[in-house]
């Protein structure tokens, strides 16, 4: 775990809000792989973009039709301007347990006091 994904719904994150509120409420089957077909298998949110993509792997799709799909200025469209479906992002199952938008420092702090919680409980 790198914890990637949570990080994506903080304040901080460079990303447009219509995309830290579409994770919010997205859950843990919300996750799918794609890119399989050409060796380079991601777990993505699952929108449009990753569907449309998947079809075409099945449909034995090349790179370059891909890549009008996956290209990373298609998910700087998403990234920045909040059309979700404009390409795909990188998302893990614990998506789903992704329930609002903290400062960095607000979730560090409540991952620290869980730990301290769970450590406590393992002493008693
Ligand atoms: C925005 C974002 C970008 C990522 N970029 C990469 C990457 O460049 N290379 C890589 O191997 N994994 C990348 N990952 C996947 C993570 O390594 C990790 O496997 C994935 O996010 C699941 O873990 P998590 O639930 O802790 O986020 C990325 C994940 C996210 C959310």
């Amino acid at each position: 775990m790198i914890i990637g994904t949570r990080l994506l719904a903080t304040k901080e994150a460079p990303i447009h809000e219509n995309l830290k509120q579409a994770l919010v409420q997205a859950s843990e089957l919300d996750t799918m792989l794609i890119m399989r077909s050409i060796g380079a298998t991601h777990r993505v949110w699952a929108n449009t973009a990753a569907k449309k993509c998947a079809d075409l792997e099945a449909n034995q799709a090349d790179l370059p039709e891909l890549l009008k799909i996956v290209g990373g200025e298609k998910a700087r469209m998403m990234f920045d301007q909040g059309d979700l479906d404009a390409g795909v992002i990188s998302c893990g199952e614990g998506v789903g347990m992704v329930k609002d938008i903290p400062t960095l420092k607000e979730l560090f702090d409540r991952i620290m006091a869980e730990a301290k919680d769970i450590i406590g409980g393992l002493a008693a």
